[in-house]
């Protein structure tokens, strides 16, 4: 079977971002944007620029930063969604722009209230005004798997006829079988003139759990670009995983006939990376990145491994960017044995950034026998936050057990010298709360919390996400330590420090004429 190069269009940034519970800020955005360029992605969806002034200042700054896979911003059929990606993308070393419309009866009946005739006309007049933007114009028909096949053959020649270089077929509602949505592929290579000189490209989503099987189909059938998510983030059940797509290739490459440009050993730390910012990490059983991908329980299985690797392990750690550990390390570790270890799991710290998270080690140390990797990456990832840390907590002791919880809190912040207040509640983490918000002044709604352990053992790490209300605004904070109050109230902290920074990026931008809401 011949072996075709299939594009990576990583989507994370749009489709998975605009799912419930994985906004991000523009920070944490550029950085996966810089994580994502070091995976290899061919293609990356920046945003949605008409979605809100955020979004569009986000995709501006990615384009101008990450310059070596395509950016792509996303826009309806509109004349201003079109304006404003074009605009977004215009940084880029290479810009696309990627405009979609709905083209199933039921969505042009229910949805866009209008006729097939009118989103013929609107798909046509969105590719001619995208291509005064950029020769790079992708063209998606959402919901295509529901679509009449004679209607989409002739939309997809019309978005061909006006220039569009990459057509999109979704699976929008992750309804179609793989032998179903294949076969879409094969009709309209086979009937439209000219669709085998673009690029036909895959967009599944995972309603049925068949995101990545419909993709792997859509393949086979002819196309040559496929749109994922790390983690298989994204709407509803989420978008067809780009690890697992990935990993096929890597792992079955001839017998599904394709290859990609993704450097696997990435693959882990995008998909941790992904973690600590949404707060949300995949499940423990997830292929190729869960917790217990790699574990071998049974006896059976040990003991196969142990002969050979290749009895129960079809992919190797090391080929996904997880290096089995060489060393351990503890309280008598020195700065070298830290730097080389994070060397290992792919970190290359500064002098300055290597100081900081060697005074963090040592302060684990004192409470950790062992320090995994685990913890490692929590410190690297507790130690260099995306907002500057203007809040820091000097001082925290709670009282709880018979008695109403008491929290005392002392902080530093944009104010001379330290604050400290008292705070009760009904637990210590509410008691710690409350003191924080009486420091801050601020009016604090926490809406969700979680803790997860990161290493086994009683002295564990323990690893808080919240999500919080600060002034009506919701933002994410993450906090790690051995102590769940302190990782707690350094999560709010956390999530306290993006507010403040989003506070002063608002108020400059107050006097500033963004093209966005012109
Ligand atoms: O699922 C979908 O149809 C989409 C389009 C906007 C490409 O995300
Ligand atoms: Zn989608």
């Amino acid at each position: 079977m011949p072996i075709h190069d299939v594009l990576i269009f990583d989507t994370t940034l749009r489709d998975g971002e605009q799912a419930p519970g994985n906004s991000l800020s523009p920070e944490e955005k550029l950085r996966l944007a810089r994580q994502l360029d070091a995976l290899g992605v061919d293609v990356m969806e920046a945003g949605f620029p008409a979605a809100s002034e955020g979004d569009y200042r986000s995709v501006v700054q990615i384009a101008g930063e990450v310059r070596r896979p395509v950016i792509a911003a996303l826009a309806r059929c509109h004349e201003r969604d079109i304006e404003l990606a074009g605009e977004a993308i215009r940084p880029a070393e290479r810009g696309r722009v990627h405009v979609f419309i709905s083209t199933s009866d039921l969505h042009i009946k229910d949805k866009l209230k209008t006729t097939r005739d009118d989103v013929l006309a609107r798909a046509r007049a969105a590719v001619r005004q995208a291509r005064q933007y950029t020769d790079d114009v992708e063209f998606s028909a959402e919901d295509a798997s529901r679509t009449d096949p004679e209607f989409l053959c002739r939309i997809v020649e019309a978005a061909i006829a006006e220039g569009a270089r990459t057509v999109n077929l979704p699976d929008t509602v992750g309804y179609a079988m793989p032998e179903e949505y294949g076969e879409m592929f094969r009709s309209v290579l086979a009937r439209v003139p000219g669709a085998d000189r673009v690029v036909l490209s895959a967009h599944c989503h995972d309603d049925l759990g068949l995101a990545v099987a419909n993709s792997l189909a859509a393949i086979a059938a002819g196309a040559r670009q496929v749109e994922c998510t790390v983690n298989g983030i994204g709407e509803r059940a989420g978008n067809a995983a780009m690890e697992e797509l990935v990993m096929a290739s890597h792992v079955r490459g001839p017998a599904l006939g394709f290859r990609c440009n993704v450097d696997t050993r990435e693959i882990y730390r995008t998909s941790q990376l992904l973690g600590y910012l949404t707060g949300s990490f995949p499940p423990p059983n997830k292929a190729v990145v869960g917790r217990n991908a790699f574990a071998h329980e049974s006896g059976i299985h040990q003991h196969g491994m142990l002969q050979n690797g290749l009895t129960y392990e079809i992919i190797r750690p090391e080929m996904v960017g997880i290096p089995r550990s060489t060393l351990v390390l503890g309280k008598h570790s020195g700065r070298h044995a830290l730097e080389r270890r994070y060397r290992e799991l792919g970190y290359d710290l500064t002098d300055l950034q290597l100081a900081e998270v060697y005074r963090q080690f040592s302060a684990l140390a004192d409470r950790k026998r062992e320090i995994l990797d685990e913890d490692l990456l929590a410190l690297v990832h507790e130690s260099f936050h995306d907002a500057p840390e203007e809040y820091q907590l000097s001082h925290l002791r709670v009282v709880c057990g018979s008695i109403t919880p008491t929290a005392e809190v002392r902080m530093t912040g944009p104010w001379t010298g330290e604050r400290t207040a008292r705070g009760t509640g009904d637990g210590p983490i509410a008691a710690a709360f409350t003191a924080i918000s009486e420091i801050l002044g601020r009016q604090i709604e926490v809406l969700s919390l979680s803790l997860r352990s990161l290493t086994p053992g009683r002295d564990s790490v323990g690893q808080v996400f919240l999500q919080a209300k600060v002034d009506g605004k919701t933002l994410s904070g993450t906090g790690a330590s051995t102590d769940i109050v302190e990782a707690s109230a350094r999560a709010l902290v956390h999530a306290l420090n993006k507010a403040y920074h989003a506070d002063r990026l608002e108020a400059s931008s107050l006097n500033a004429v963004y093209l966005w809401g012109v």
